[in-house]
């Protein structure tokens, strides 16, 4: 039962290629958190078609937000704000959910919280884990972005590293398409993987000159395409598991490296993990067996709240809500908002 103290946010993700909404209390708990997703559609495409996405998101997403206040037993009445993914994103995707929110917002005069994507990926960590506060280092690894970032406090964030090309989730995405797996390629690498040799092929685990804590996969990607080129040109068949098994150790090799050294340089005991492939079992795994091997505290968000949820918005819109954090009607998309800025 709520009561009237109890702050509830309606939280709106429409940046990709699911619709979502959610509602949740007090800044931890999810009431609802309804997940409508195009991957299917998709799939016939080999990727995410942003016309595509935009057009499904304008079908599903009254029908997502009733369902999300209807599931949490609570009518927009009793909402305190209404919370929105702006950016970053495809904007024509990201232009529906801002839309709706500013529409609800405006007929329901209740605040209007835009949230970064980013910001939402890392405050999933909170959902389940009661007692995590700031400050923590975060590793965020999705389709879209590879940062390693101190969150500092709530909603303040220092960069530390990023991807200098490809997202660790693309690179995962772009090797399944490679060896004939299809879209999305991480849950599918992940799967293979476990039939498959991790130390059966070396592939390159590669360094950013000068920069120790930023990341590059575009050579590793080439590096697996060089490896079935020159396979299949001396008639040798490809054992598949294996390069999937190869390639997943040499990012989660990287990932667990750079990411330990940061949480061991800048002194810190808790360490977190978010994004698409943050669901991922070897990776995982691996920054169990690091961490608990350096008492550093890991934590990591239930798959469906690594993947792009509504709930991971609701909080991170709680935590700007009562700093006092409040969008105009003039919030617009932005498809390349970088974190910490508004
Ligand atoms: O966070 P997310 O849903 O969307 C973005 O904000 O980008 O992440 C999607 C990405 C995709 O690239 C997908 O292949 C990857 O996360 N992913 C995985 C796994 N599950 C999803 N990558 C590796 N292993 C997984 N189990
Ligand atoms: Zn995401």
């Amino acid at each position: 039962m709520e009561s009237k103290e109890d702050i509830l946010i309606l939280a709106i993700e429409s940046s990709c290629d699911e619709t979502a909404a959610s509602v949740v209390k007090n800044g931890r708990e999810v009431l609802s958190n309804i997940i409508s997703s195009q991957i299917e559609l998709h799939t016939l495409y080999g990727g995410v078609v942003p016309e595509i996405a935009s057009r499904k998101h304008i079908e599903k997403i009254n029908q997502v937000i009733g369902e999300a206040l209807q599931e949490a037993g609570v009518t927009l009445d009793e909402i305190a704000a209404v919370a929105v993914t702006y950016g970053p994103g495809l904007v024509g995707a990201l232009l529906v959910g801002v839309s709706v929110a500013k529409a609800i917002s405006f007929a329901t005069e209740k605040p209007l919280v835009g949230v970064h994507h980013i910001e939402g990926h890392i405050s999933a960590n909170f959902i389940e884990h009661k007692e995590l506060e700031p400050p923590f280092i975060c590793l965020v690894v999705s389709g879209g972005h590879t940062h390693l970032v101190i969150v500092k406090d709530y909603g303040v964030y220092e960069i530390l590293g990023y991807t200098r090309d490809d997202a660790a989730g693309e690179a995962f995405d772009k090797v399944a398409r490679a060896i004939g797996l299809g879209y999305p390629g991480g849950p599918k690498i992940d799967r293979l993987s476990r039939e498959g040799n991790p130390d059966a092929i070396q592939f390159p685990r590669a360094k950013v000159d000068g920069s120790g804590y930023d990341f590059s996969f575009s050579g590793l990607k080439s590096a697996v395409l060089n490896y079935l080129n020159s396979c299949e040109m001396k008639g040798i068949t490809v054992n598949r598991a294996d390069v999937a098994a190869s390639f997943q150790k040499a990012v989660v090799d990287v990932l667990v490296e750079h990411s330990l050294n940061a949480v061991k340089e800048y002194g810190f005991d808790k360490f977190a993990i978010a994004g698409g492939v943050a669901s991922n079992t070897s990776l995982r795994a691996a920054f169990e067996t690091a961490c608990s091997g350096q008492n550093i505290e890991f934590y990591y968000p239930s798959p469906v709240f690594c993947t792009d949820n509504a709930a991971m918005i609701g909080v991170a819109g709680y935590y700007e809500y009562i700093k006092g954090t409040r969008s105009g009607y003039d919030l617009n998309a932005i498809p390349n908002l970088k974190l910490g800025e508004r």
